[in-house]
């Protein structure tokens, strides 16, 4: 068995705060774990996005950092890693992958259209709503069906797409592909399903564009368990992904293993001139984007650092070394385990609360009020929104995600939390729903302020 391929240079002492202090803060939060100060938090799954460990070498880059206002010269080494890895023909960088996004719906979304996507994640689908357009998920059958073991339930549902482009073609801009797919448990797409995704939108000629913030993990699933890519390398992986679309958006906290940074890339020269006026008004100049010298040098770095196969073999092996340990507790969560993190399915685990009654976020509450361990609730809270009689719909899945941010922990703190989920079994009915006192709104799930129902 392989450990870890790095050996520890710089350590950040945490704390755990008593449990009658755990207690006074979560009331002080309003019950929302967004609004939890990190020094009062032992271990931080609340994301895998910015929360990396950079290297000794991106460190070094940082320390390169040119910070001319154009053309600087970290600028040009980021364009190298882009067009090794993506081989898009340009590239815009933005401070992170929800100001590409911004970028790219705010210059091609008309009031009205329609995005279609395997699923949007929550800031893509916002994204698309404040431009006056209409976020669609198509995600195969298997997306929501929890317990289910298959190879790529991030696909998306390639009937669908063509029956909504058959019916309401004129009204989609474009077509969007998230790898892997975050917002059903970070489950991987196959290659087959990007190359016919691909082909359809090439027959309704719509850009496909792909959500690529964990595009290497995704490569990684393919190479795993994909038929004829075993022996191939992560960047031929990505290469195969990439030439089959338009352009990508991208965060590069998560893949690129920096703690800030993103870029748009795409092929059509018309759209780069009308996206390049945009980020000047909103970012900035089209060498630097939101970024300062040293975060591009840092992202061109992290880039290459984040195709390693061996990086990516003992990344994968936490998360699912995470997975396996709550398997054999009897925890229930999203099978077979993702790529960035693992997803406790809180209808099950706490099957006494009703859905209207948040149990994904009373899960959030009470990990953290059992270890001091913050995840992230992706579920109610985030998803149900009301229809057009105003009844609530709420989202097929509750889950409590515990995203593990890349060379940060131990299997050590892992077998803390997966502690803390047993203690939480023992006494889970005596655990209360939530209801929302303050919030509303697509991204309620950032600011809302929440109350026990008991
Ligand atoms: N797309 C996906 C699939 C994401 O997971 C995220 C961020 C974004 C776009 C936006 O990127 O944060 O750089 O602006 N996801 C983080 C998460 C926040 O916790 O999953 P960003």
């Amino acid at each position: 068995m392989l450990a870890e391929p790095y050996r520890i240079k710089v350590v950040e002492p945490v704390k755990i705060p008593s449990r009658k202090q755990r207690e006074r803060i979560l009331k002080k939060a309003h019950y929302n774990i967004f609004n939890v100060r990190s020094e009062d938090v032992y271990i931080d799954l609340l994301t895998d996005s910015g929360t990396a460990a950079m290297s000794c070498n991106q460190w070094a880059g940082i320390m390169l950092g040119d910070e001319a206002y154009a053309n600087c010269r970290n600028y040009f080494n980021l364009k190298r890693a882009i067009k090794k890895i993506f081989g898009f023909k340009h590239f815009v960088p933005t401070h992170q992958g929800r100001a590409a996004e911004h970028i790219l719906f705010s210059t091609i979304i008309k009031p009205g259209m329609i995005v279609p996507s395997n699923m949007h994640f929550d800031t893509t689908r916002a994204n698309i709503i404040a431009n006056g357009g209409k976020p669609i998920n198509l995600p195969v059958n298997d997306a929501y069906k929890p317990f289910k073991k298959a190879p790529f339930k991030g696909n998306m549902d390639t009937k669908k797409l063509r029956k909504l482009l058959d019916e309401d073609s004129e009204k989609v801009p474009l077509v969007m592909l998230t790898i892997t797919n975050n917002s059903c448990g970070g489950q991987p797409v196959s290659m087959k399903n990007i190359r016919k995704v691909s082909k359809i939108c090439k027959d309704y000629g719509k850009p496909l564009f792909i959500d690529a913030c964990r595009y290497a993990e995704n490569a990684y699933f393919i190479k795993e368990r994909e038929p004829g890519y075993k022996n191939k390398s992560i960047l031929e992986i990505a290469n195969e992904i990439f030439s089959l679309a338009d352009g990508c958006t991208f965060s590069g906290k998560k893949d690129a293993l920096v703690n800030i940074g993103g870029f748009l890339a795409m092929n059509d020269s018309k759209l780069f001139e009308k996206v390049k006026q945009r980020l000047i008004l909103v970012e900035g100049f089209p060498t630097y984007g939101g970024l300062a010298g040293r975060d591009l040098e840092a992202m061109a770095r992290g880039l290459l650092e984040g195709i390693d196969e061996d990086y990516l073999r003992s990344r994968i092996a936490q998360v699912h070394y995470l997975g396996k340990r709550l398997n054999e507790e009897g925890i229930p969560i999203i099978q077979p385990v993702g790529g960035h993190a693992v997803y406790v399915e809180a209808k099950h685990f706490l099957p006494h609360i009703p859905q209207a009654e948040f149990p994904a976020q009373a899960l959030v509450v009470e990990l953290y009020r059992e270890a001091a361990v913050r995840a992230v609730e992706i579920g109610s809270v985030m998803f149900a929104e009301k229809d057009e009689k105003g009844k609530t719909k709420y989202p097929k899945l509750e889950m409590m995600r515990l995203a593990i941010p890349r060379r940060v922990y131990t299997n050590a703190h892992m077998d803390v939390v997966v502690e803390a989920h047993v203690k939480i079994s023992e006494r889970k009915e005596e655990i209360s729903g939530y209801k929302i006192v303050k919030g509303s709104g697509p991204l309620r799930h950032f600011t809302a302020w929440f109350k026990p129902v008991k």
